[in-house]
């Protein structure tokens, strides 16, 4: 068990070209997605600390466009089940756009559009798009939903999650890219505490506590409540991530 900062050398997630998930993922303007790479380093981490070969349902409870649960499910097997929560509501009609290419038929609907938009418009932009598109296989066809919920709001999240995880057990894993810099900034947080580690208190209470939490920051390091142990934490570019248990989160 690691509780140092190391630079992210990418164990679980092969330098790969994304271009085809550029052309079908729809962001919202202003919210800066998770790097395709590090989302998939990140969920193979967490994954060496829960049960092997498990089915897994994983839990963004800052879902914005949905892009990070749809690079999930796109690019990682032995998904069940993706749950998209956020604050805002503003981008949830985008992430359930995005989230329904991992449905039957999601990407050759969406290769269709593209197409249409290449003849409409004389585009050849679009056409390739279409190309790219037509290239992918979801690695995962897992159920998902979205909705709306503030992740300190314990009724609504817990509805939210009803039913998540085998058996109603909740979800296993937990995504979160924290809010940052001007179109993300955190829904009103207590004076007194850090904002992140309110929002991880929050959302460790959701939890199993063996289920893992990856939480993704800007800057050198994510807070974590005090005394609360991190299995690992990595650096990548200008962010900083922490991998820990939901139950080193409700002790902390
Ligand atoms: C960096 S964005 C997440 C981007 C997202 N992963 C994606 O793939 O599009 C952070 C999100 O946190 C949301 N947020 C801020 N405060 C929140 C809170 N208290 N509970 C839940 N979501 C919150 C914002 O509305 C914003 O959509």
């Amino acid at each position: 068990m690691g509780c140092w900062t190391a630079r992210v050398q990418y164990r679980h997630a092969p330098a790969a070209n994304h271009a085809a998930l550029d052309a079908v993922l729809a962001s919202a303007p202003g919210r800066p997605t998770l790097p395709v790479r590090l989302t998939v380093e990140l969920a193979g981490r967490a994954r060496v600390h829960l049960p092997a070969d498990a089915p897994l349902t994983v839990w963004d409870p800052c879902c914005g466009a949905g892009a990070t649960l749809t690079v999930l499910g796109l690019l990682v097997p032995g998904l069940a089940r993706l749950v998209g929560t956020d604050a805002d509501p503003g981008p949830l009609d985008l992430a359930r756009r995005n989230l329904a290419l991992l449905d039957p038929g999601g990407l050759t609907a969406r290769a269709a559009d593209l197409e249409a938009l290449a003849a409409r418009h004389d585009k050849p932009s679009y056409a390739e798009a279409a190309t790219a598109v037509r290239t992918l296989v979801p690695a995962s066809a897992p159920a998902w939903s979205v909705t709306p919920a503030d992740a300190r709001d314990t009724a609504a999240v817990r509805s939210a999650l009803a039913g998540a995880g085998p058996y109603g057990t909740g979800p296993d894993l937990v995504l979160a890219d924290l809010p940052h810099g001007h179109r993300t900034t955190w829904a009103a947080a207590a004076d007194d505490e850090d904002p992140g580690v309110e929002f991880l208190r929050a959302v460790a209470t959701a939890l199993r506590p063996d289920a893992v939490v990856v939480a993704v920051g800007r800057g050198r390091t994510v807070p974590l409540p005090g005394g609360a142990r991190p299995l690992e934490r990595v650096r990548a570019g200008h962010r900083a991530a922490v991998l820990v248990r939901a139950g080193a989160l409700q002790e902390g």
